[in-house]
């Protein structure tokens, strides 16, 4: 289906300049709203042109918010003073940030461990002790990426043999002033992927697989993400149980109301436990092509978010 005009939409999907044609998920949730009677059409966050006063912003594909996260934030903030925004500004600037993960874990979700590099880090002031102990914290390896940083994008997986690449990358993201997690790298990922468990409304919805994507010695991902392999998955009892819990955690600090959308990945630690790699809250992909019934479910929510 063509994407209805802008001019006659109640709901905008926010993307940016170009990603909508790389949304996987687009047009099938246009096409769902349209059959459940919501009208839904794209538009690019910072196109000035854009007249945000419709019922409902949806947050989507906004991927090259990375580099512009204040403008990105400042964006979010501005249509949140005349139209309602999912998910809300304030949840955006929570989880567009990395450091939540240490919030996650202070309130007793199983997390990925890790430590952050605030800028201003030298290797000798130390950037190279931090990676020294999380390569013994893990299996030898361990993933050094930004804070902010969506796509696996200046993201590298090292061990003892090329951990000078995973400190210069390091010291690259703190020059830039930008705050760099550091991370054991989490072996199962290579044989179980990552399970990713997307909610809609505060309910779940379906999952998947994500198979793993760093490789030794890759070098960076190139363009706006990494190539990822999808699956359909059955969400373990374990894994829906920890997802609910950073959810809980999650709903608190959205003061109480669910969120229209949430995506939840987790990998697994050495026990087989499910934690928490990432949440995922802002411009997730939902990938509905694993669940015939996703999309429905998506513009079910948007359509109650409506009070229809
Ligand atoms: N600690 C880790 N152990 C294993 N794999 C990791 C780890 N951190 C990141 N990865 C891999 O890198 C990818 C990107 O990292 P992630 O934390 O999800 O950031 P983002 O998706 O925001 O770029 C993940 O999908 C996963 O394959
Ligand atoms: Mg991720």
């Amino acid at each position: 289906m063509a994407n209805p005009p802008r001019g006659d939409a109640e709901v905008l999907l926010a993307t940016a300049s170009g990603s909508w044609a790389l949304d996987r998920d687009a047009a099938a949730l246009v096409d769902a709203c349209g059959r459940q009677g919501v009208r839904a059409a794209p538009a690019v966050w910072d196109d000035p042109t854009v007249d945000w006063g419709v019922p409902l912003v949806v947050v989507r594909s906004t991927w090259d918010y990375t580099n512009r996260l204040d403008e990105f934030l400042a964006w979010a903030r501005s249509v949140e003073r005349t139209t309602a925004l999912a998910n809300p500004a304030e949840v955006l600037r929570w989880t567009t940030d990395k450091r939540y993960l240490g919030e996650l874990a202070d309130r007793g979700v199983p997390t990925v461990p890790g430590e952050v590099l605030e800028p201003g880090t030298t290797v000798g002031g130390g950037a190279g002790d931090a990676l020294g102990r999380q390569l013994a914290a893990g299996h030898g390896e361990v993933v050094v990426k930004p804070t902010v940083s969506a796509g696996s994008k200046d993201t590298l997986r090292v061990g003892e043999d090329d951990l000078d690449e995973g400190l210069a990358l390091a010291t690259r993201l703190l020059g830039e002033g930008r705050a760099v997690l550091v991370q054991p790298y989490l072996p199962s990922v290579d044989a179980r992927g990552e399970t990713g468990l997307v909610h809609f409304g505060g309910t779940f919805s379906h999952a998947f697989t994500k198979g793993a994507i760093l490789r030794r010695g890759a070098g960076l991902v190139d363009g706006p993400f990494a190539e990822e392999r999808i699956t359909p998955c059955v969400a373990t009892a374990d894994e829906r149980a920890v997802a609910d819990a950073a959810l809980r955690v999650v709903a608190e600090l959205a003061g109480g109301d669910p969120l229209l959308y949430a995506r939840v990945d987790l990998v697994h630690d050495d026990s087989g436990g499910p934690v928490v790699l990432e949440l995922e809250l802002c411009e997730p992909s939902f990938f509905v092509e694993v669940d015939p019934d996703a999309a429905d479910r998506f513009a079910a929510a948007v359509r109650a978010r409506l009070g229809r």
